[in-house]
């Protein structure tokens, strides 16, 4: 049985540790669409040209060690705004959805895009202030530039032109801001079990 989770929103929302504890909950297989983003920006950075690098993009690509810096995701929302490289990776994300068993993705536009059926559709968000300090705990250096980049990396994904950072219209939003992780897992947790019926 097919049943997809897509989960959106911004930079250090907390998708990423909900989407985690909801496939391990459910048994439902997950994708960090972030990371596809980011393997191209670094073969990019590279000197490859980032639609031939989206087109021939391999798995051993989404096991590089240097995907998580800031760099990394700040090369991955510029690559991100090319609709070429959109598209390259629209039918690995949607099969990777479909999947028998289940399946949860997060991003900035599974939603809205890749999976407007999805059966459950969440949008996690925090204040700029919540993410950037969170980031800077992973990250460390200068925290009133981290925060510059959270606002510059917001503002990229969500003005660009193709499939832009926004909740889907039947979204449920979970704001992260002041909810424990325990508590955002519970409510998500809650909306998948009740879908499942
Ligand atoms: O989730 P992340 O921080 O790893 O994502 C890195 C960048 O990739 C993000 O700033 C925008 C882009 N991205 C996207 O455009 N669409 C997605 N579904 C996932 C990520």
């Amino acid at each position: 049985m097919a049943f997809t989770v897509a989960i959106d929103g911004p930079a250090a929302a907390g998708k990423g540790t909900l989407s985690r504890a909801l496939a391990e909950r459910f048994g439902f297989a997950h994708l960090d669409t972030g990371l596809l983003y980011r393997a191209v920006g670094a073969r990019a950075a590279e000197g490859e040209d980032p639609i031939a690098a989206a087109r021939g993009l391999l798995p051993a690509d989404l096991a590089r060690a240097d995907l998580r810096t800031l760099a990394a995701g700040q090369a991955a929302s510029r690559v991100a705004a090319i609709p070429e490289v959109r598209a390259a990776l629209v039918d690995f994300q949607r099969r990777f959805a479909r999947q028998p068993g289940g399946a949860v993705l997060d991003g900035r536009d599974i939603g809205t895009v890749i999976c407007p059926e999805a059966e459950v559709k969440l949008f996690v968000t925090a204040s700029a202030e919540v993410r950037a300090h969170r980031r800077w705990l992973e990250v460390g250096g200068d925290a009133a530039q981290v925060l510059d980049e959270v606002r510059e990396r917001d503002a990229r994904d969500m003005n660009r032109a193709d499939a832009p950072l926004r909740p889907a219209a039947d979204a449920v939003l979970i704001d992260t801001s002041t909810l424990s992780i325990a508590d955002a897992v519970a409510q998500a947790a809650d909306l998948v079990q009740r879908r499942i019926g």
